[in-house]
């Protein structure tokens, strides 16, 4: 941990939001073809994976974009994500005003709101890790999908999390795909993975026990999938066998504006742990929209 208390020193300081509506408005017109290419999913996943690193204990890790470091970048976690970083990195030359780590968090939050999801409240103001001194949060800190309940909790409750926020955030599992080159998981989960929804939840809830079988893939991992080829990953199915998840999974299920709320709710203390406090005012995260109001 020595690492980790180092890194005040180093990191950029001060950061603050210096742009104008029109040019975050540009910003987004920018994000926006990456998304129109099928990229949302991954943008999200980018997102969580800065911020979700985050140890409230120690007020270690968070949304600093220190993936752009080894051996952060090196995480197995983290395998397929240097193209999302690659996507965005000529927005950041563009618009050197804006820090990586509000960068990949506005983005996400941008693809949320675009692609069928909750409108994402979202704020500028977080710092960046400025070199590979600085700070690398250790291995381990994102969540091993070969585990179960008990693995959720330990780390969504160290980022600071409930159960409810827990089964909410899994919800991002709506969206996009595994591949078995990143992570040994293979296939998407529902059938519709570039547009937000809570189909994950009803196929949980009322297909999973009925419709679904265990699959060992050539990469050793044990999955799920159903006669149409969906995929649900041990710890997605950790959701319907913990008494206390399951509740928020049948909720979920049957109120898909239940989900919203509080995936909304959720993804934005996602992408402000450990930095609520500096941010600055709200930026609109949807396209066609003016840069103030929320719904
Ligand atoms: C993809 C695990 C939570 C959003 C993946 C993949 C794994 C995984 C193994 C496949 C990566 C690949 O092979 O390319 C987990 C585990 C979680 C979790 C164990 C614990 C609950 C979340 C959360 C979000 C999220 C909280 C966002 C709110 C995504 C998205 C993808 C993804 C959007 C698809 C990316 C793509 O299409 O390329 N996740 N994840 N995940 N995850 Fe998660």
């Amino acid at each position: 941990e020595h690492k980790v208390a180092k890194r005040s020193a180093n990191w950029q300081v001060n950061y603050k939001n210096t742009l104008d509506n029109a040019e975050w408005d540009q910003i987004k017109a920018e994000i926006q073809p990456i998304i129109n290419q099928g990229f949302g999913p991954l943008l999200v996943r980018l997102s969580w994976h800065d911020a979700g690193t985050y140890d409230a204990a120690s007020n270690t890790g968070g949304p600093h974009a220190t993936m752009r470091f080894a051996p952060v970048a090196n995480y197995e976690a983290n395998n397929g994500l240097g193209s999302a970083r690659n996507m965005l990195a000529p927005i950041k030359s563009r618009h050197p005003g804006i820090s990586y780590a509000d960068l990949w968090s506005f983005a996400g939050a941008v693809a949320v709101s675009n692609i069928g999801g909750p409108t994402i409240q979202w704020r500028p103001g977080r710092n960046d890790a400025v070199d590979s001194s600085d700070s690398l949060t250790p291995d381990g800190r994102l969540p091993d999908a070969d585990l179960g309940a008990a693995h959720l909790r330990s780390i969504f409750y160290r980022m600071g999390f409930g159960d409810r926020e827990i089964v909410a955030l899994s919800g991002g599992h709506n969206l996009g795909a595994t591949h078995l080159g990143n992570s040994g998981y293979d296939g998407l989960w529902t059938s519709n993975p570039g547009s937000f929804g809570n189909e994950f939840f009803t196929r949980l809830n009322n297909d999973f026990f009925s419709n679904y079988q265990t699959e060992t893939l050539s990469s050793g991992k044990t999955q799920y999938h159903d006669s149409s080829n969906k995929m649900m990953l041990p710890t997605d199915v950790s959701l319907i066998q913990d008494p206390s998840f399951t509740g928020f999974v049948q909720t979920y299920a049957s109120d898909k504006n239940a989900f919203y709320g509080d995936f909304k709710a959720a993804f934005q203390r996602l992408q402000e742990l450990g930095v609520g406090g500096g941010l600055g005012s709200p930026v609109e995260t949807r396209f066609g929209v003016p840069t103030t109001g929320h719904d």
